[in-house]
């Protein structure tokens, strides 16, 4: 089987994948979220330092199948190079320790395999990659064949609802508390403007909207109730979203995709999922795939699952060769 690691960011995660038919043997997580809540986002030192301590932890628990690892896994991109070393150091020990080889995988590839866990891949797709750090547009034509045809010139849409909570005083990681209050909120109440709307190209922004939202919440100011801010958040979601389905529609009429499917961290959005099924039904494409809700967030089985691939194409890296690239490649 492949032993994998992820460390990108706050999640630290180890995985057991089988070979032959991709059943994930052991999976497990320790997330850092309530102990970089209290700094509104991410530290990286304290992120590495958590990793250096959760990773160990995690992998006294794969003892009894370490004989049967035959490579490993682990995110060197992207990624915060701080918290992308630990896993690294993790890897390269293990490597040295069992004598197997070492596969360096892309975080982002990492996240497209999300949606093929103890199951055949199927390519080519269309893929919208939401996380905190990553808004892409992406044609995957088969295994590390990928043309990003849209980025975001600024934040990303994750990055936004970590933003848009942090002014309203929510918490970190935003996402969830967001998509939470925003259920009982007026989305009209706010008359934000969609971003980029009329240039047709095929881009994201989530600054400007940003500024919209601290604008309206400073207006607000301190008369602000549970009610304003739940109006702030739905109007916030439903604009966001509304950008990224204004792009892929002008995406989907320039190039219809076989398949298309959302992955990433704010992939659990289901206001963002509905929508999204709803597009992808009027442009006749089959069910849009999603990744179970558990494995949007970062993972490790998912870098297993990709780990696998690489297995079978020999993709091994030496061990003096390998190094953590911070920026996407
Ligand atoms: O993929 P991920 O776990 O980490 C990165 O690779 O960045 O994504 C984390 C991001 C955070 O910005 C978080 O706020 C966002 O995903 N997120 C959500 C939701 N759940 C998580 N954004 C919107 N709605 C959600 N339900
Ligand atoms: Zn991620």
């Amino acid at each position: 089987m492949i032993l994998s690691i992820e460390s990108s960011c706050d999640d630290s995660s180890i995985a057991l994948t089988r070979l032959e038919d991709c059943q994930l043997v052991f999976h497990k997580k320790i997330s850092q979220e309530l102990d970089h809540a209290k700094y509104g986002g991410v530290v990286p030192e304290l992120a590495a330092r958590l990793h250096a301590e959760a990773l160990p932890k995690i992998l006294e628990e794969t003892t009894p199948y370490l004989q049967e690892v035959k490579a490993v896994a682990v995110t060197t991109e992207p990624g915060l190079s701080v918290t992308l070393v630990e896993g690294l150091v993790m890897a390269k020990a293990l490597c040295i320790a069992l004598d197997v080889p070492l596969l360096p995988i892309n975080h982002l590839h990492g996240h497209i395999y999300s949606l093929f866990l103890e199951q055949p891949a199927v390519f080519p797709l269309g893929v919208l990659l939401v996380s905190g750090g990553h808004t892409q547009l992406l044609h995957v034509k088969a295994h590390g064949n990928i043309t990003c045809l849209a980025t975001t010139m600024d934040d990303s849409f994750g990055e936004s609802f970590d933003k848009v909570s942090k002014m309203l005083g929510l918490g970190y990681p935003g996402g969830p508390v967001v998509e939470k209050m925003a259920k009982q909120g007026d989305a009209k109440r706010f008359n934000f403007t969609v971003p980029l709307l009329r240039t047709p190209k095929l881009a994201f922004s989530y600054s400007g909207l940003k500024n919209q939202v601290r604008l309206a919440i400073e207006e607000l100011g301190e008369k602000r109730d549970e009610q304003d801010t739940c109006d702030v958040c739905a109007s916030f979601q439903a604009t966001a979203t509304a950008h990224l389905l204004n792009k892929l529609e002008r995406a989907f009429k320039a190039h219809p995709f076989e398949c298309f499917a959302v992955v990433g961290g704010a992939s659990a959005n289901l206001y963002l999922r509905t929508h999204l099924e709803k597009l992808v039904e009027k442009y006749r494409m089959p069910p849009l795939m999603v990744a179970p809700l558990v494995y949007c967030s970062d993972n490790a089985a998912m870098i297993g699952r990709c780990g696998v691939e690489a297995y079978k194409r020999g993709e091994f890296v030496g061990l003096d060769d390998v190094r953590v690239n911070p920026k996407v490649a």
